[in-house]
């Protein structure tokens, strides 16, 4: 199954695709997991990053498309995969068309701007995995510390209120046209927002018909 979950920042796409990704036995391909760890490395993608996702506003689109035209290669996602958080905009979906991306379904959590914020102030995230915690709704098994690699968690630097509220902006303005773009396609999947992780993820099962 090839998947790209779409939603606003905080909707749930990170946590979810992790969800999927052991039910399906495919990877998962975080471009903003994969930006961070640049950033945290110092390498030439990472530096011209850095200064856009500070501010909430999305990475060029060369830089992403590059990104994710070379983690598509990869043997492991022969048989499916999940994109989470790309496409962001228009034009990237277009180049992986180009490029000939095919996808099953475009997968879009719709949590309204309130809830994302209430979410992201309880976020805590594993620099070392990527993995996503919340204090209250998904609290790791020991205060502080990641359940897969044993990693110190944190608060992620874009989730300080004024950079969210840009972040939501940025969503709005350019990633929420792609919900009709995979409409048009016939690919859309949307899936409302649930009290719980674990409701969430029954609804795009069910959704999915897996
Ligand atoms: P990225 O890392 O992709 O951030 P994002 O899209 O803003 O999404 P988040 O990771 O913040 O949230 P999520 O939807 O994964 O939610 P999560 O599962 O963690 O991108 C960061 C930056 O990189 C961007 O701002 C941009 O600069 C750049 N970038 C990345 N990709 C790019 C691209 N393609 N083009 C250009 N620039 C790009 O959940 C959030 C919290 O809520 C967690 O604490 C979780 O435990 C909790 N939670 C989740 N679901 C539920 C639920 N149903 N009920 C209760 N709590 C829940």
């Amino acid at each position: 199954m090839k998947l790209i979950m779409l939603g606003a920042p905080g909707a749930g796409k990170g946590t979810q695709a992790e969800i999927l990704a052991k039910k399906l036995d495919v990877p998962t391909i975080s471009t903003g997991n994969i930006l961070r760890a640049a950033v945290k490395a110092g390498t030439p993608i990472g530096l011209k990053a850095k200064s856009f996702m500070d501010a909430g506003a999305l990475v060029p689109d060369d830089v992403i498309i590059g990104i994710v035209a070379e983690a598509l290669q990869g043997p492991e996602c022969a048989k499916g995969y999940i994109l989470d958080g790309v496409p962001r905009t228009i034009p990237q979906a277009e180049a992986m068309e180009e490029q000939g991306v095919q996808i099953d379904f475009a997968v879009d959590l719709e949590v309204d701007d309130d809830t994302i914020v209430e979410r992201m102030s309880g976020r805590r995230t594993c620099p070392a995995c990527g993995a996503s915690y919340h204090v209250i709704n998904n609290p790791p098994k020991q205060e502080g510390v990641c359940d897969q690699c044993g990693g110190a968690l944190t608060i992620r630097a874009d989730d300080a209120p004024e950079t969210v509220k840009n972040r939501l902006d940025t969503y709005h303005k350019q990633t929420e046209p792609l919900i009709a773009f995979y409409q048009e396609r016939g690919k859309l999947k949307t899936v409302a927002n649930q009290p719980t992780i674990q409701a969430t993820t029954a609804e795009i099962y069910k959704a999915l018909g897996i």
